[in-house]
């Protein structure tokens, strides 16, 4: 039995994190030798946190709030997909740190193959501006969408991200007040409020006929936006299945093989209890 090699997620908080759960399930579905753990780092400590896995012989760990810009700025060789987003989930480690993400591909993956859910033609809003938004606003806008709206709190925040993805396709930025009137077939909501049990300010009539809602958080029953979203007639998804696939591409990325992300999924959602 060859000795595991070691990964890890850093973030803060990290405790409940269900990445190490997830890697362990592919390397078991594969049979390949990882051991993979959660280390809680704060803000601003990640370069030293790196120095001390790497010299532990860590292969490669995945970044999560409220790292990944730092992780983007420490980067030796980012892929295209990290320079575009300025932020990065996926590190590993050979003459200097590589850095992708895997965010964007994730939630694409999950939409279209797990949900069939196209993004191509769509009036597509995403509510929020913040971390969560930046990673996956270029896969998004590269699936040629009729127009992208990102409706924010603080307006300023959606018109910047809006202004550096506008070379990308049609993105348009507004505050939540200004979404009175209009029609979207696929809402993807970004923000953090779900974490606080509470819905960003949404107008009725929002959702055009066989509208969709995604929510990039999971939980066990559905959030104040998903609920919000079904009393529209929406079909809904959470956003565990993002979670699993962008899981996946980095495993790919670092053991070359790619598991099989369906069983996993049903698996954590049966021990989620949803
Ligand atoms: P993350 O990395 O999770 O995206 P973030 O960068 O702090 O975290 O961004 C959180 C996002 O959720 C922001 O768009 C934030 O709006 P502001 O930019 O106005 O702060 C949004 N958000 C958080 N709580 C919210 C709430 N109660 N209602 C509406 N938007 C909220």
């Amino acid at each position: 039995m060859p000795e595991a090699d070691l990964y890890c997620v850093m973030g803060d908080p990290v405790a409940h994190s269900k990445s190490p759960r997830i890697h362990t399930l592919f390397a078991a579905q594969t049979g390949q030798a990882i051991r993979y753990e959660a280390r809680r780092v704060p803000a601003g400590q990640l370069a030293g946190a790196l120095r001390a896995f790497r010299a532990e012989g860590g292969r490669g760990c995945n970044i999560t709030v409220p790292l990944k810009e730092e992780a983007f700025r420490l980067a030796d060789h980012p892929t295209g997909r990290v320079l575009q987003a300025r932020a990065a989930n996926t590190l590993w480690f050979r003459d200097g740190i590589h850095a992708d993400n895997t965010d964007g591909i994730g939630l694409l993956r999950d939409l279209r193959q797990n949900l069939g859910w196209e993004v191509g033609g769509m009036r597509l809003l995403i509510l929020g501006a913040g971390g969560a938004v930046r990673g996956i606003l270029g896969p998004l806008l590269e699936q040629g969408p009729e127009l992208v709206v990102i409706a924010n709190r603080t307006v300023r925040r959606a018109r910047e991200l809006a202004g550096e993805f506008a070379a990308c396709g049609p993105v348009d930025a507004c505050g939540f007040e200004a979404l009175a009137g209009r029609r979207f077939d696929l809402v993807i909501n970004g923000t953090s409020a779900s974490l606080g049990g509470e819905l960003p300010p949404l107008p009725e009539g929002l959702l055009a006929e066989g509208a969709r809602c995604y929510d990039l958080m999971y939980a066990a029953r559905p959030t104040p936006f998903l609920a919000w979203a079904a009393q529209w007639g929406a079909a809904t998804s959470d956003g565990l299945g993002m979670l699993v696939e962008q899981a996946a591409e980095s495993f790919c990325i670092w053991r070359g093989v790619r598991p099989d992300t369906a069983p996993v999924i049903a698996l954590l959602r049966r021990e989620m209890g949803g």
